[in-house]
């Protein structure tokens, strides 16, 4: 692992080792802790380069907070990034980052700044810490330019830091992803924060009341409750069963752009700032009415559609075939003649094309196709698309704009998705996530039984078997989205069991995890 103090050492190592390879990036204040660790952890799997920076950034703390108490331990960090399979450490000092930009001059802080929106700012902790959301903002941009990650990883315990930085990569047209990573938390509910070392024993032991307090409130929200200050009263008066804790605010807002609700129609962010002493610690809990999400991942000719469609039928649920909108898009090339190594070509095509799944009623449940207007179902299954997909599907522009349609379809949850990235990329956060495999030889025998009854010609199992091998290594290896497991999947090996068999597993683990 290496360290870097200088922004010239790492761009020097970005420009030596990058080579094409993805980067994330976490983006700390050091002492790190569990929490951290799990965005790393979640770095780890996703890129082939984490790089972690460490700056306690003055711009975001105001004169009267504790910049100068704020915990630094870089060695113990150093150890933490080494163990967790970190490739770099960037840990700057103010005046490498901010040159003598901060040193108070007349005229104050002489330095650019990125300032995000009032209405983001004006709420929760901005009503506080007026300056610390640009602050934030500022020193977010400078890291995004310098290490130019393929994503950058943020915890849901900052949720308005976290609202905040997503609007700002989205307003700038920053080339990054931002993934938001859940909150974690001790056994007794507390959520992991470099500043739960300022607390006195007895304070701990209190602290665990702002997760119990929002758990109430979810408690009263999944009865049905959806006033806004009722939910807000909920928490208040569990607040009032301790008596050392100061609130500072209590608020119900949405949890992307940050307006304050009244009522919680689909989602709402419920959060606390609270005092313990002289420390600060924040909470928040999202309350989301949706529906169930079932995530289907696994190799080609694993049988993910089938599975897919007879599950969502046995469970009443939307099945979103991504493979079919992947497949349409690919149609669509092929029908303009565009040349498939021409990506900006084909990304504003993509861009432009609309695609709509509705309910097949002919056929029973499976899916019919449109996109631009023109039916596809039975096209878009040619041996020409087939061979293609793979290749359309890897380009980043496509799978961008596809996984942005699929999310808007999956925003009200109640549905079963099925692809190659679903369970880690599209819907990371699905109440259910499986991962089909079979063996080659199985997966072959499938695709020729599927490719006769098409009348799609006699393919060997030899040709189909090598198909497969291709394709399997070309998913798993692409840069963009490749086929991966995620680590809360449950694998199913679906070798010599029948597609009744499979679902009747997969409809029991949904009864068993949601415990319906
Ligand atoms: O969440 C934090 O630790 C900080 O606010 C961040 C994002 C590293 C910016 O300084």
């Amino acid at each position: 692992m290496r360290l870097f103090t200088t922004t010239a050492g790492l761009r020097c190592y970005l420009e030596r080792y990058r080579q094409g390879k993805e980067v994330g990036l976490v983006p700390t204040m050091g002492a790190l802790h569990v929490g951290h660790l799990s965005l790393i952890e979640r770095a780890r799997r996703e890129n082939a380069i984490v790089i972690v920076s460490i700056f306690v950034n003055p711009l975001q703390f105001a004169p009267t907070e504790d910049f100068q108490q704020y915990p630094r331990q870089l060695e113990q960090d150093r150890q933490l990034c080494e163990q967790a399979g970190v490739d770099a450490i960037f840990a700057p000092t103010a005046a490498e980052l901010y040159g003598n930009g901060l040193l108070a001059s007349e005229g104050g802080t002489q330095f650019t700044q990125v300032v995000p929106p009032p209405a983001a700012i004006s709420v929760l902790c901005g009503r506080s810490r007026p300056t610390h959301f640009q602050g934030v903002a500022t020193v977010v941009t400078k890291l995004l330019n310098l290490v130019q990650p393929e994503r950058a990883y943020f915890g849901q315990k900052d949720a308005q830091q976290l609202a905040i930085i997503q609007r700002l990569v989205s307003d700038l047209n920053l080339p990054v992803a931002i993934v938001p990573c859940p909150i974690v938390r001790e056994a007794s509910g507390l959520a992991y924060s470099s500043r739960n070392q300022y607390l006195t024993q007895s304070q701990k032991a209190q602290a665990p009341i702002l997760y119990r307090s929002l758990q109430q409130a979810q408690t009263a929200f999944q009865a049905g409750e959806r006033d806004g200050q009722t939910l807000i009263d909920t928490v208040k008066l569990e607040l009032t069963s301790i008596s050392d804790i100061n609130v500072e605010y209590v608020e119900l807002v949405h949890p992307v752009t940050l307006t304050p609700l009244d009522r919680v129609t689909e989602r709402g962010l419920l959060a606390i700032a609270a005092r313990f002493g002289s420390t600060r610690l924040i909470d928040n809990i999202l309350l989301q009415h949706r529906q169930p999400i079932v995530a289907i991942d696994g190799p080609a000719g694993a049988g993910k559609s089938t599975v897919t469609r007879h599950v969502a039928k046995a469970l009443g649920l939307m099945h979103l075939d991504t493979g079919a909108m992947y497949r349409a898009v690919t149609w669509r090339v092929l029908k303009e003649g565009l040349d498939l190594k021409d990506e900006p070509a084909i990304a504003e095509l993509v861009s432009q094309s609309q695609i709509y799944l509705t309910a097949d009623d002919l056929g029973g449940f499976g899916v019919r196709v449109w996109i631009d207007g023109e039916e596809v179902t039975e096209e878009i299954r040619s041996l020409e698309v087939t061979a293609r997909v793979s290749a359309i599907a890897a380009l980043p522009a496509v799978r961008q704009e596809l996984v942005k349609q699929q999310q808007r379809l999956g925003c009200q949850g109640g549905l079963v998705a099925e692809g190659r990235d679903i369970g880690t990329h599209v819907f990371p956060d699905a109440e259910l996530k499986i991962f089909l495999t079979a063996s080659i030889q199985e997966r072959a025998r499938r695709r020729q039984q599927d490719l006769k009854h098409l009348k799609q010609g006699d393919v060997s199992l030899e040709q189909l078997e090598q198909d497969l091998q291709n394709r399997d290594l070309y998913d798993s290896n692409r840069a963009v989205a490749p086929l991966r497991k995620a680590a809360d999947a449950i694998e199913i090996q679906t070798d010599g069991l029948t597609v009744a068999e499979v679902t009747k597993q997969i409809v029991s683990l949904y009864h068993e995890k949601l415990s319906l």
